[in-house]
């Protein structure tokens, strides 16, 4: 898949196959994530692949905004230490990992894990340092058929309203 075939078509999965994740693939989906750009090229980055079913359904447990991570069959918990720009680093890194995710047949779903509390609870039962900061869990699993313009489909604005061209205002196209 190219990678604008893959931006393209690219949507939030919450329900997973239950087949699992093979160790190439996610090999292939944590190294994405470790090969992304950050900010003085620090890499401030800690990726954590979770398969254990039993952590997974924890982590399903605590996060209130991600209880499907509990069925999807790997995850990979996105660890920030020391960075500058935190969220924008590991955004980097987490669109990699989703794009090369989508382009394997599987799918994911950014969970935010904003509650404090629920945070601090995902650290301490993966073993992440309580001074970093845990940005997301990301759940993996092969998708069931989704395809744009099919049952899923992309809602974004129009580029009418923001893209510009030469001046802020002035018509794209
Ligand atoms: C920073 C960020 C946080 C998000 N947090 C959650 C979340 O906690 N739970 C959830 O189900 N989806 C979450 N999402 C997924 C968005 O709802 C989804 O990406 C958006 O609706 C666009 O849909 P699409 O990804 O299918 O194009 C999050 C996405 C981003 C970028």
């Amino acid at each position: 898949m190219d990678v604008f075939e893959a931006i393209r078509t690219r949507l939030t999965v919450r329900e997973f196959l239950p087949d699992a994740v093979p160790d190439e693939v996610l090999d292939r989906i944590v190294e994405a994530a470790r090969l992304a750009p950050s900010s003085r090229n620090l890499q401030p980055w800690h990726f954590v692949v979770v398969t254990d079913s039993a952590t997974l359904s924890q982590i399903g447990a605590i996060a209130s905004s991600g209880r499907f991570v509990g069925n999807a069959p790997a995850a990979v918990a996105v660890a920030m230490d020391g960075a500058d720009r935190p969220d924008l680093d590991a955004g980097r890194a987490i669109q990699q990992m989703e794009l090369m995710a989508w382009s394997e047949g599987l799918g994911t779903c950014f969970v935010g894990l904003r509650d404090e509390t629920q945070n601090a609870e995902i650290k301490a039962l993966l073993g992440i340092p309580a001074e970093f900061q845990l940005i997301t869990v990301l759940p993996f699993g092969y998708r069931q058929r989704v395809t744009v313009g099919a049952k899923g489909r992309k809602n974004r604005k129009p580029l009418s309203e923001v893209a510009h061209r030469e001046r802020f205002g002035e018509p794209y196209a």
